[in-house]
């Protein structure tokens, strides 16, 4: 398996957004200067401990998607705001993105050898230094986002509560718990619901709210953008499972039909694949009612909450 990241092994060779807007040359600019500002931002790989700088670098630059920067720039862009202003922030959320990857594939949690269309990093590197390559970038996310300006509205204080927030035992922590912890149970709906609001939607929220904070937006802007990430990010788990049931493991980069092995509580398993389609299509018209106060001027996240919706993987 390989995969590289650039739009065409997204998908887009198809014409993946509404209207005008040509997404698959948007995420062609955007993944390409958030992949410089990664690699600005990241210590070489040759730096002491060298293992454990390459094992970052391994991860960080497999493949991924990049949607949550994506997100993140888009909704900076939305509210006037710059590419560059929001990039420390579009890239700390991509190193806690990799991080919770790194640990999630771990053999303690979903024990997975493939990630990004490469050997996940334990396969690579052992079980130690993926767990420490994981929380060196949890780290280095921080340490990324003190490198933003400031704003009068959103203080790096402010910054650092989102991030953490996001990423700590209320939000995705949590979910990944109740994810573990629902193996093998017949858990109800309202149940997975907080397993995917926790482990997805809080970090992928994250993405888009800090995009708005990097442009100083007003509070009505960002009370919009949440409404947004909160129901793209529900919406991108729902697909999330339904691609581990329909697409190839050549095709997502890592092995399908993990779940079902597993015995994870999904929107299949739990709700079956028609119900799961129409949810994921009733989150995303929930995401698209939310851009309705951008009045037309949201053309990115619009085409990329499309694009989560139709994606493959
Ligand atoms: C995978 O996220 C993990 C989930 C939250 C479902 P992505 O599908 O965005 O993974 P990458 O970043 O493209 O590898
Ligand atoms: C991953 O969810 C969520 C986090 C890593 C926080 P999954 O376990 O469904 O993601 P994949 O399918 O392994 O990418
Ligand atoms: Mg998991
Ligand atoms: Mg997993
Ligand atoms: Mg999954």
């Amino acid at each position: 398996m390989n995969q590289t990241n650039s739009p065409k092994s997204l998908g887009m060779s198809v014409k993946a957004s509404p209207g005008d807007f040509d997404l698959e040359s948007y995420m062609h600019d955007r993944t390409k200067a958030v992949n410089q500002a990664l690699d600005h931002f990241l210590p070489r790989a040759n730096t002491n401990p060298p293992t454990l700088h390459e094992a970052m670098r391994y991860s960080l630059f497999a493949g991924g998607k990049r949607l949550r920067p994506a997100l993140c720039l888009a909704a900076a862009e939305a509210c006037a705001g710059s590419v560059d202003d929001a990039m420390p922030l579009a890239c700390a959320v991509e190193c806690i993105h990799t991080y919770s990857l790194i640990h999630d594939d771990l053999p303690a949690m979903d024990d997975d050898d493939y990630r990004r269309g490469k050997l996940t990093n334990h396969k690579v590197f052992g079980e130690g230094i993926a767990i420490l390559a994981g929380d060196a970038l949890l780290t280095q996310a921080f340490e990324i986002a003190a490198q933003s300006k400031g704003w009068t509205r959103y203080s790096h204080q402010k910054i650092f509560r989102e991030l953490s927030h996001a990423a700590g035992s209320l939000q995705l922590i949590a979910g990944q718990v109740a994810d573990l912890e629902g193996e093998g149970k017949k858990i109800p709906a309202s149940e997975l619901k907080y397993i995917h609001e926790r482990k997805t939607s809080a970090l992928l929220c994250c993405a888009v709210r800090l995009g708005g904070m990097s442009a100083n937006c007003a509070a009505a802007r960002l009370r919009a953008l949440t409404d947004f990430g909160y129901n793209v990010g529900l919406a991108f788990q729902v697909i999330d499972d339904i691609l581990d049931v329909t697409q190839t493991s050549e095709h997502l980069g890592k092995t399908a039909g993990k779940d079902q092995a597993a015995r994870k509580a999904t929107y299949p398993s739990i709700v079956g694949m028609k119900r799961s389609r129409q949810i994921a299509k009733e989150l995303t018209g929930r995401a698209f009612a939310a851009l309705r106060p951008f009045k037309g001027k949201a053309l990115a996240l619009e085409a990329l909450a499309h694009h989560l919706l139709e994606r493959s993987r």
